[in-house]
């Protein structure tokens, strides 16, 4: 039987970007996404086209909350490692639906590592986040960091599956790396983050929002370096027993919202029109990766400066969404 990886989510702006690159690594793929409506399912299926070409890519249209297909999967298929990417994303919806975040992204995460537990399949990574962190003070926020005060759903839903997945291998010998994400842009970025959001409005002429006084700050990290760092994890996991790690992939080199509205009018020549309005519930003030146990354990170095990012999105949103 073939042995497949099953990236969960994978229809989604990082999980295709993965898929695509384990396809060209020659890696076999199953692809389980129930493309949900937080935002267009034809943008989603017109993520894995590139992917659907390749007899090594398998799409399973199926739901993480569903049992019984998610039983189906692994019995019909041999999977030797997950992935999963499969969640709820965004912090302000989940403060008007916290009760899908929490279905989704801890029991659905839970009942991943149920059929990794019966079927004895043993590596996982999990998609955290930096949200976790909250509003630490201290900066950058280290893995080490008290993550016990979320300031929304989503991050408490985010180390919830945290907790599930080190109780999971600790029961049952799972090997897990949790990858805290932060703030990722590039191709396929979903439409609700900042840089996608803010493309669109200026191209359309209309104003952006902007929260506060635009000194918050976010650590964007570009796409190709968190693909990177999540193929380096999965090495990292396929050649080591016993191991539970959660590792920050950022960039380490934060900038304010003021600075990240600039840099979009120099990528683009345009000028934004601006509304100024309060803080949103919910948002952390800034994010900062200390990304040093990335590079010292996967050999994690972000490549992608903020200004070739954006060049990158720009290509993109130009060619596809124009
Ligand atoms: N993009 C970021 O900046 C960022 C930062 C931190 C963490 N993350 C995490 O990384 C992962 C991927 O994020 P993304 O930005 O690619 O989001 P995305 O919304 O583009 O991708 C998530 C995918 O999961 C699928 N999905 C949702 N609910 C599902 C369910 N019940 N069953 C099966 N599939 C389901 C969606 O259809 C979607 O294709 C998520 O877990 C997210 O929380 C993302």
């Amino acid at each position: 039987m073939i042995e497949h990886v099953l990236v969960t989510g994978g229809c989604g702006f990082i999980g295709s970007n993965l898929v695509d690159k384990l396809i060209e690594q020659k890696q076999p793929v199953i692809c389980l996404d129930n493309l949900d409506n937080f935002y267009s399912k034809e943008r989603k299926l017109l993520n894995i086209q590139t992917a659907e070409k390749s007899d090594l890519f398998t799409f399973i249209e199926g739901d993480i909350r569903d049992k019984s297909s998610l039983k189906r999967v692994f019995e019909n298929y041999k999977i030797i490692s997950v992935i999963h990417l499969a969640a709820k994303a965004g912090v302000r919806p989940s403060i008007e639906t916290p009760s899908e975040y929490f279905d989704v992204n801890v029991t659905g995460t839970l009942n991943i590592l149920e059929m990794m537990q019966k079927f004895n399949v043993k590596k996982l990574i999990f998609s955290s986040s930096s949200s976790v962190y909250g509003n630490n003070v201290k900066i950058p926020y280290h893995e080490n960091d008290n993550v016990d005060f979320p300031i929304s759903p989503y991050a408490a839903s985010k180390k919830s599956g945290e907790l599930l997945t080190h109780t999971f291998h600790s029961l049952y010998g799972i090997d897990v790396i949790n990858l805290r994400f932060f703030t990722v842009y590039g191709p396929r970025q979903r439409p609700d983050l900042a840089i996608h959001k803010f493309f669109k409005l200026l191209y359309a002429n209309e104003p952006i929002e902007l929260y506060g006084d635009g000194s918050t700050s976010r650590d964007y990290t570009f796409i190709d370096d968190i693909v990177t760092g999540i193929i380096s994890s999965l090495t990292k996991l396929n050649n080591k027993q016993n191991i539970y790690e959660t590792i920050n992939l950022g960039n380490h080199s934060p900038i304010t919202l003021i600075e990240l509205i600039d840099l979009i009018e120099k990528t683009t020549g345009l000028t934004f029109k601006k509304n100024h309005i309060p803080m949103q519930q919910g948002d952390v003030d800034r994010t900062y990766a200390d990304i040093e146990k990335a590079s010292s354990y996967i050999n994690y170095t972000p490549k992608t400066s903020m200004n070739d990012g954006l060049k990158l999105f720009k290509q993109w949103y130009e060619k596809t969404m124009v």
